[in-house]
């Protein structure tokens, strides 16, 4: 089940087409973002949810929403293959670690998520790993920390240059097994 927030004024980290109508297809493929977990951390994912729907982004927020037991790499696999899929533009997905989805999510071919539960890690694996998801542990991190990580990751803007070389680096291992 796929719910929708409703989209408030943008901030600084709005993604480029926040102020586009949501109802148009060509564009808010971009302004997509996907949110999933498992049963650990859905309180910790609908806070995020409010939060970057109020930054101008639209939430596809693929569940759980009743607290039984899933397994988390379920729900991050279903999350990777709507961003390789190129349906949303990024992911944000949680688990109690962020460890056990994040290492699902990255078993999809084209995903580059990292686990963060510090700002500058969160920055930084947008401006040098150009991660296109990003995992949180809701048994790591309080939901201040969380939203502010969030920030950063949203915040910020792959580099490209040396950083691409390494990146395609790792795209060239998809596979190679
Ligand atoms: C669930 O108990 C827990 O194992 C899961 O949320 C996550 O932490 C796994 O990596």
């Amino acid at each position: 089940m796929h719910r929708r927030y409703n989209r408030a004024k943008p901030n600084a980290t709005k993604p480029p087409n926040a102020t586009a109508k949501q109802d148009d297809p060509a564009v808010t493929a971009s302004n997509r973002i996907v949110l999933s977990s498992d049963h650990a951390a859905i309180p910790l994912r609908q806070a995020v949810a409010k939060h970057v729907a109020a930054q101008g982004w639209v939430v596809v927020d693929i569940g759980p929403v009743t607290p039984e037991s899933i397994p988390y790499p379920k729900h991050g696999e279903a999350a990777a293959r709507l961003v390789a899929s190129g349906d949303c533009r990024l992911g944000i997905i949680l688990c109690g670690t962020g460890q056990g989805i994040m290492m699902a999510a990255n078993k999809v071919k084209g995903i580059r998520c990292g686990v963060c539960s510090d700002t500058f890690s969160a920055r930084m694996i947008r401006e040098h790993n150009d991660a296109n998801m990003l995992s949180l542990g809701a048994r790591v991190v309080g939901e201040g920390l969380a939203l502010e990580i969030v920030d950063a990751f949203l915040g910020a803007t792959f580099e490209g240059g040396r950083h691409a070389t390494r990146v395609e680096m790792i795209t060239a291992l998809e596979g190679s097994r």
